[in-house]
């Protein structure tokens, strides 16, 4: 399936089977990812953090996100992969076609920008130019310096009317899909009804959005130093690792 086909069958279960969204940002995750049915593999930005050890996603350029994006495409073979625009890639509708058209060289399916009406016109150019687009509201991580901090958003019905008139932006401009970060439970539950694409939430409560993006050290439990208090892990993997690299320390060294 090309691109677009895999955008508009993601678009089309706003009434099907809700969507598993996880992040993944190399190969060998990725390929168990897809192995296990994850119908959306987003290599998001927030690489900066859980793989390359920045302290927030304004460190993540161009370079990385290809690199992480091409390891990921060698390794998918079913899902739609979606590569996150990273800081200051998107500052024109011009420069937001280029660096998309880039990804996609490297082998993403679609890609994925933060913000509303202000973004409107550069997801128009990269639709257009035939490369469908995620969106991405509430919480915007590549603002977390001007914010001071990760909060939640759509708390008043004012905050609310405004995600929605940014989302109801994005999706007449072409957005397939739109995640939801950090939007209280009440708003992204309003959105999900109001909004004719599927809403994929994050840290907005479960059950209130028409799918779910989770990152997948979050889940896996492979990241200890920092876990959102949203994240609900099925593994413990960073306990694992240091026992087995204790058992061979001890073996080596015996
Ligand atoms: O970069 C990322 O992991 C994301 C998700 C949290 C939606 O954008
Ligand atoms: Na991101």
């Amino acid at each position: 399936m090309t691109g677009l086909q895999k955008a508009n069958a993601i678009r089309q279960r706003k009434h099907g089977v809700r969507l598993a969204t996880l992040t993944a940002y190399d190969y060998p995750t990725a390929r168990l990812l897809d192995e296990a049915g994850v119908d959306l593999l987003l290599v998001g930005d927030s690489l900066g953090m859980v793989v390359l050890g920045y302290p927030d996603t304004t460190h993540v350029t161009m370079e990385h996100m290809l690199h992480h994006t091409a390891a990921v495409a060698r390794a998918n073979t079913k899902a739609i992969v979606v590569a996150d625009l990273p800081i200051n890639s998107y500052q024109t509708p011009e420069m937001s076609v280029a660096n998309a058209r880039r990804l996609v060289e490297a082998g993403a399916d679609a890609v994925k920008l933060e913000g509303g009406i202000r973004q409107a016109e550069k997801v128009r150019a990269i639709t257009e130019a035939g490369i469908p687009v995620c969106g991405h509201l509430g919480m915007l991580p590549q603002r977390v310096l001007e914010e001071g901090g990760y909060k939640k958003k759509g708390k008043t019905p004012e905050q609310a009317s405004a995600i929605l008139e940014g989302a109801k932006a994005l999706i007449e401009a072409g957005v397939f899909a739109i995640v939801l970060e950090s939007v209280i439970p009440e708003t992204a539950r309003h959105l999900t009804r109001e909004l004719s694409v599927p809403t994929i939430g994050i840290g907005c409560g479960g059950d209130t959005c028409d799918g779910e993006v989770a990152v997948i050290t979050d889940l896996l439990g492979s990241y200890p130093w920092f876990v959102p208090p949203f994240a609900q892990p099925e593994a413990d993997l960073a306990s694992n690792i240091s026992r087995a690299v204790q058992a061979y320390r001890s073996r080596v060294q015996a």
